[in-house]
């Protein structure tokens, strides 16, 4: 039995009317990747960066507008202090790299998380990128860093009731938007497109509230294997998909 040939997406096949406004990806497989090769984790970080690097490029070419990226959560303070650190380094490095490439191409890094408890070497490199990229307006890179949902909506939580004891919110006036305002991703719209690498298909702990209504994507690529084209085919595929938001077929069409 002839199995058919599975067409590669062509960037010029993609709908560019039907793009996802917020990309969200979930870069999972890193120590995986190493490991198959029999080398240690920190070079599967060191290689997932190049994946970091292309995805960025692709969606900038693309036109998307936002793409958030989940680099560290408040669960992987958990790992080998060694991990750690190598993931630390990596980051600032990486930040030290391509502030140049972000200037250049207009794009505006911006960060999520509970980032008073990062290193402070990362912390300045963070802010100075931050503070450099801030009228950049092609497109926003989030780094969700230290970042983890519950935390979130714990932090939302606890200022909106600040602000209620102290009269500036009635309760009677809470809504969606008033937590939309009180999270970390405060200034992004909802995200309409999460991908998890590594075939793991959990959400674990990512942008619970703002994916409510975002089209799924798992895909077994470890993330230091991640390209362009893996990028396209998801958008191929989200592009395929009806979202209804609730409604019927019948009203969306
Ligand atoms: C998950 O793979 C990946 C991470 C916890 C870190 C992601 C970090 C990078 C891609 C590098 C630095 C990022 C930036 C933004 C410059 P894993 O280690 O959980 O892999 P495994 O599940 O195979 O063990």
């Amino acid at each position: 039995m002839f199995l058919p040939t599975i067409k590669k997406v062509d960037i010029k096949d993609l709908n560019t009317k039907k793009l996802p406004k917020h990309i969200a990806i979930i870069m999972d497989g890193n120590g995986r990747w190493a490991k198959q090769k029999g080398l240690i984790r920190a070079i599967g970080h060191q290689n997932g960066t190049k994946s970091v690097r292309e995805t960025v490029e692709a969606c900038a070419e693309l036109g998307i507008e936002n793409l958030t990226l989940y680099a560290f959560s408040t669960e992987n303070w958990n790992r080998p202090k060694l991990e750690v650190d190598t993931l630390m380094k990596l980051l600032v490095s990486s930040l030290k790299k391509e502030i140049k490439t972000l200037q250049e191409n207009n794009i505006k890094l911006s960060a999520i998380g509970n980032l008073k408890t990062l290193p402070s070497k990362v912390n300045k490199e963070l802010s100075d990128v931050i503070k450099s990229t801030e009228n950049n307006n092609r497109m926003t890179l989030t780094l969700a860093l230290s970042y983890g949902s519950r935390e979130e909506l714990l932090n939302t939580v606890k200022e909106i009731s600040i602000k209620v004891k102290n009269n500036i919110i009635s309760t009677e006036n809470i809504d969606e938007s008033i937590i939309n305002e009180h999270l970390y991703t405060q200034n992004l719209p909802d995200v309409d497109l999460l991908i998890r690498t590594s075939g793991e298909q959990r959400i674990s702990n990512f942008l619970l509230w703002q994916i409510a209504y975002a089209e799924l994507y798992f895909t077994k690529i470890l993330w230091p294997d991640f390209t362009k084209q893996h990028l396209y085919d998801a958008i191929s595929e989200y592009q395929k998909r009806e979202r209804r938001f609730g409604k019927t077929s019948e009203q969306i069409s």
